[in-house]
This record gives C-alpha cells, structure tokens and sequence, in this order.
C-alpha cells in the first residue's frame, strides 16, 4: 500500500542538526540550528525560568484542556510584550492573540487563516528567507513569491529594489516581514527603512504579517518590536507571529503566539473565534506547561527583572562573539566577507560561503552550517571560535 511514498529529503536545518548529533567528532561545532548555546556550549535554563517551574511543581494541580485560544495570562502577556504595555489597540481590545505551539505554529494557523478568508491573496517573502517560511506556507495552499532583500555583494540590503517591488504588489498581498534579527541573514531595515516601507504597505493595501522569533536579541525588548508598533500605530492590516523559544530558551516547550490587529473589539472577536476554529481543525487546544511558565515570568516582576537582565547578557555575549570570529578572520578572509560578522544581527550571520566550503567545513573539520552558508553565532564561545575561524580561512584559501 504505501510503496510509492518517497523519501524525504530530510529538512536543511533540522536534519542537519540531528547529523550532528550524530558526529562522533569530540571537536564539532554547531552553527546550524538556531539556537543559543552559552559560553560553556550549553543550553541555559534561564534563572527566571528554573525559579516559575519550582514554584509550579510546588503547586502542582490538575490539567484539564486549555480554551482553543490558550492561556488567558499567557496571551495576555504575550500580547503586551509585542504591542508594548500601552499600545492604543491593546487599550481598544482590537487585537486578537492566541497561544500557539511555538512560531511555526503561529504561522500555520495565521496561514490557513489567510488562505481561508483571503482565496485570491499571495505572499510574498525575502529573498532569501527562513527556509520553513515557504514550506509552512506552501503547505497551507498559498503560493509563494519573494521580494529582493539581501545584497550578496555587500552583505547589505536591496532596500530599493524591496520597496519597489512591494510598491507594486497588486492589493491584498500578503508581505512577510521579518521584525528583527533576520533568518538568515542578519541583516535588517532601520527605523528610517521601516518608516517609509509603512505607507507603500498603506497605499497598495497590503496586509503585513511579522514574524517575530527573536525578540530581544537584536537591540532589546522594545527596540526589536518597534516596527510592530510603528505598524499597528499606522492601522495597516497586521499579523504578527511571535515566539519564546528563543528568548526564553524553552525551544521543545513550543511557546508562540499569533496576533491579528483589527479595526475594532467586535472584529478582532470575529476574528479569534476564527483563529480558534483553525486550532481545533489542526490540534484542538495548545499545551499547558511552558505557557504557564512564560506567563508567571511575564507577570511577577521580580520573575521578568531577572529573566530581563539574563535576556540582556545572552545579548551581549553574541556580540562578543562576533567581535570574536571578525578578529580571528582578519587578515585571513576579504574585508566583504568579514565585516559581516560585526555588521549583521541577532543569532545569524550570512557567511558568504558557498555550498563546497559548507561541506568542507562540515567534512574536514566538523563545523557545521547550514548549506546556504547561514552560521548560528550564538553558538561560538571562547574555546571554539578560534578553531571555527581556522577552519573558515582553511576552506576559503582551498587549502
Ligand atoms: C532556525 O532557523 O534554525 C530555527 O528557527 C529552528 C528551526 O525550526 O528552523
């Protein structure tokens, strides 16, 4: 019966990860999946988060189901910390969220909502972008364009040619933006960018979905969300896709929330009875516990100070890191390919390498990243950039 089911390619982040598991090497490195490793490569368990978990086992009690649309607190939470504390549409309770399972699931439901209400609408996403974005949705029956993005000679950005392009998108586009940190790039829109992308968004009546995994990771809590403020202040048709994987380091929990920003209280309630319905369709009600973390973290303030400051530190050890690979490469790779290093944000770093130096990174030298030449710098620290930054100069000099 099922002879004819093909095998799967396998996935260009996620199976790679699991062949690096797989590495007996004692010296491989894993620059591939995004994931934040501390300076001692492992993966924190933030103090904020060990501190809500003890509290809930302490007072541990029943699990019915949650409601379709999640935790109260956590989407509450969640909603603030993307809108910002006093956001006009939070005020106005135009802004539907729902607890998802992590960004992907946010996504999903946002896309199967999309493709619902929105039949004639295509997406357009950056080229290049995460590679899940296409396939997440493709598979809800959207077709996917790109706008232009990255400069590969500059390691920069196409801000003409995106706006251009998105200037004359037909109506009812839907354009995936990418808040900060972009996967894979590293490379993001100023604020100046942000500002004159809003009224080519309004003028084309476009609808903006932002992606928002990284939150924190680029210039702060506030600084990285700005653009989804600037958005909703603007009342173009928003819907964003947040996740706490990253920040909270809490990756297999699968805490995400999708957020529709809406006209007024009595649509965005239309509109989250909607949402709601795509979730019992897909998987009936999100799970409890790392919602339930997140969420007592994000409402006791001595919980969110600390979880703040630690969010602050993982910060700043990227950028040392980065400082770290740019002074180990110097003299060693071109300047182009090099300033990428400092000049890119958040957890990414487009190397410029191509696909054969991958390989030999990935083959002589057990250092991983992905295919498209993408490196996680959140996973550096003081032992290991040294020997990744030898590495590099050995695959680009062929030697
Ligand atoms: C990544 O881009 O590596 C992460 O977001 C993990 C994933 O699911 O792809």
């Amino acid at each position: 019966m099922f002879e004819h089911i093909p095998a799967y390619p396998g996935d260009p982040i996620l199976s790679l990860n699991e062949d690096f598991q797989l590495d007996p090497r004692p010296n491989k490195v894993n620059l591939s999946i995004g994931i934040y490793f501390d300076d001692a490569g492992k993966l924190p368990v933030m103090d904020a988060v060990r501190r809500a978990e003890s509290a809930l086992l302490d007072a541990i009690g029943p699990r019915s189901y949650l409601p379709m649309s999640g935790l109260p607190l956590y989407r509450e939470t969640a909603q603030a910390l993307v809108f910002g504390a006093n956001s006009e549409a939070r005020a106005a309770g135009r802004i539907a969220t729902l607890q998802t399972i992590g960004g992907s699931g946010a996504l999903k439901v946002g896309a199967d909502f999309l493709r619902r209400y929105f039949p004639a609408s295509q997406i357009w996403i950056s080229d290049p972008s995460w590679e899940n974005h296409r396939v997440v949705f493709e598979g809800a029956g959207l077709t996917v364009n790109t706008y232009p993005y990255y400069d590969e000679e500059t390691g920069g950005l196409r801000f003409a040619d995106m706006i251009d392009m998105i200037g004359r998108l037909p109506e009812r586009s839907i354009v995936l933006l990418h808040a900060c940190c972009h996967n894979p790039t590293g490379v993001d829109l100023s604020t100046a960018q942000w500002a004159e992308l809003v009224p080519v968004l309004q003028r084309r009546r476009l609808i903006a979905f932002v992606d928002m995994a990284y939150q924190g990771f680029g210039a702060g809590l506030e600084e990285d969300a700005a653009c989804v403020r600037m958005l909703a202040d603007a009342d173009i048709p928003l819907i964003t896709a947040n996740s706490f994987s990253k920040n909270f380091s809490l990756y297999g929990e699968r805490c995400g929330a999708l957020s529709v920003v809406c006209k007024d209280a009595g649509e965005a309630s239309r509109v989250l009875g909607q949402l709601m319905s795509t979730v019992r369709a897909n998987y009936s009600n999100p799970p409890t516990h790392g919602a339930r973390l997140v969420a007592n973290v994000l409402s006791d303030t001595s919980l969110r100070a600390s979880w703040e400051a630690e969010l602050a530190t993982m910060r700043e050890r990227i950028l040392a890191m980065r400082g770290m690979i740019h002074a180990g490469l110097a003299g060693r790779v071109d300047e182009v390919m090099r300033a990428r290093y400092v000049a890119q944000r958040g957890m990414f770093t487009y190397t410029g390498l191509n696909e054969s130096q991958v390989e030999r990174l990935r083959n002589e030298h057990a250092v991983y990243v992905l295919r498209s030449g993408r490196m996680c710098v959140a996973g550096l620290n003081a032992r290991n950039a040294d020997y990744v930054a030898s590495s590099i100069a050995a695959v680009v000099s062929g030697a």
